[in-house]
C-alpha cells in the first residue's frame, strides 16, 4: 500500500492543452525571430488549429503547406517534454477542422521515433538533394522546345502550368494556382514553360540567389515523358540560372523518385546526404482532387485537312 501511494505521488498529470488564441500569443515565450506578430498573423489565418498548454507555456502553431489548406504544416513545435501530445492535440484539432493531412518536416531537428509515434505521425517521404558544379558542367544547348518566361497572372499561362503541374506531380506535391501565383512574385523566381510547336509540355521553376541557384520545379506532361524533353527542360534551367550569376546549382527530390533522379545524375549532379531531410504526417482523410481555373480542352485528335 506505501509503495502504492508513492508511485501515485511521483505520477506528474500532463498539464492542461488548450487551443491557441490570438490573444494568448503575447503570452508565450517564442524562440523565433519573427517572433509575436508574425505567430499572431498564422494563428488568425489558420484558427481552430493551433494549441497551447498554459501550465508550461508550450504551444503548437500550424500554416496551410505551400497554401494547401487541407494539409496543415506542423510549423512551430516549442521545445518542451510535451511537445508529442500537444501535436496529438493540435492533430486532432485538424480533422475536427476537415484537413486531409498534417504535415511535420525535420530539416535541422532529429525527433525520435518514439515522438513520432505518441504524436501520431508516421514517416512519410525522405527528401534527398544535389548540388551541380557549374564550373565543371557546361549546361547543353536546348534544341527543340522553346522556352517562354510563363506569369501566373496570366489565364492561358496558369492554365497551362496547372495542367502540366497537376498532371506529373503527385497529389502532396501538386501546386495550387495561389502557390504559383505567392511563388512567382518572390524575389529571384523565374518561372518557364516549354512549348512544342505552340503546346506547352513541359515547365521549370527556378530561384536565382548571390552566386548560386536553386532549381524549385521541373515537369514534364505524363503523356510526353521519356522523349528527352525533361533533359532540355533542366538545361535551359541551369542555362537561365548560369545567365543569372550562379556557379552552383542546388535541387531535392523525393528518395524514391527514381526518375528525376536519374535525370539530374546522368545530367552530372552530385548527392549532397548532408542536407537530405525527412516528411511524417498524420493522414486524416482521402485527398480531394486540387480545383483548376478553367475546364480542361477535349483531348481530341484535331480534325484532318480535306484538301
Ligand atoms: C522527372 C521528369 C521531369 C523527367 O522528364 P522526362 O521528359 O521523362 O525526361 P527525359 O525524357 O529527358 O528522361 C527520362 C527517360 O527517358 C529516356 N529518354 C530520353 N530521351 C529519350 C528518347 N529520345 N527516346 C526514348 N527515351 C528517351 C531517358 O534516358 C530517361 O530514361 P531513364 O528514366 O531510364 O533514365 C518527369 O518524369 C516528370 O515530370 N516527373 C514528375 C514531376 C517530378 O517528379 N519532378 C521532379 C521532382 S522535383
Amino acid at each position: 500500500m506505501i509503495g502504492e501511494r508513492r508511485r501515485l505521488r511521483g505520477v506528474v498529470a500532463p498539464p492542461a492543452v488548450v487551443p491557441l488564441t490570438p490573444d494568448d500569443v503575447p503570452r508565450l515565450r517564442l524562440d523565433r525571430p519573427s517572433g509575436e506578430i508574425a505567430v499572431v498573423e498564422q494563428v488568425a489565418a489558420y484558427p481552430g488549429r493551433a494549441v497551447w498548454a498554459p501550465a508550461t507555456l508550450e504551444y503548437v502553431v500550424l500554416a496551410p503547406w505551400r497554401h494547401r489548406p487541407e494539409i496543415a504544416h506542423l510549423a512551430e513545435i516549442s521545445t518542451g517534454r510535451h511537445a508529442a501530445a500537444l501535436v496529438a492535440e493540435a492533430i486532432g484539432r485538424c480533422r475536427a477542422a476537415g484537413d486531409a493531412l498534417v504535415l511535420l518536416i525535420e530539416m535541422d531537428e532529429r525527433r525520435s521515433t518514439g515522438f513520432h509515434a505518441r504524436a501520431g505521425l508516421a514517416p512519410l517521404e525522405q527528401i534527398v538533394t544535389y548540388e551541380l558544379d557549374l564550373r565543371q558542367v557546361p549546361a547543353a544547348p536546348t534544341t527543340r522546345l522553346r522556352f517562354e518566361r510563363a506569369d501566373p497572372a496570366r489565364r492561358d499561362h496558369l492554365e497551362a502550368l496547372l495542367r502540366l503541374d497537376h498532371s506529373s506531380f503527385p497529389w502532396l506535391w501538386r501546386n495550387s494556382a495561389a502557390e504559383f501565383s505567392a511563388y512567382a512574385r518572390l524575389l529571384g523566381v523565374r518561372l518557364l514553360l516549354g512549348f512544342d510547336g505552340a503546346v506547352p509540355v513541359a515547365y521549370v521553376g527556378v530561384t536565382s540567389f548571390a552566386g548560386w541557384g536553386h532549381l524549385d520545379r521541373i515537369a514534364v506532361d505524363p503523356v510526353r515523358q521519356g522523349a528527352g524533353f525533361g533533359q532540355e527542360a533542366l538545361a535551359q534551367a541551369v542555362q537561365t540560372l548560369a545567365g543569372l550569376g550562379a556557379r552552383r546549382v542546388g535541387l531535392s527530390t523525393q528518395d524514391d523518385n527514381g526518375r528525376s533522379r536519374r535525370l539530374y545524375e546522368r545530367f552530372g549532379f552530385r548527392r549532397l546526404p548532408d542536407n537530405d531531410y525527412a516528411l511524417f504526417a498524420a493522414s486524416l482523410r482521402a485527398p480531394a482532387p486540387l480545383p483548376l481555373p478553367l475546364p480542361l480542352p477535349l483531348l481530341l485528335p484535331s480534325p484532318k485537312r480535306s484538301n
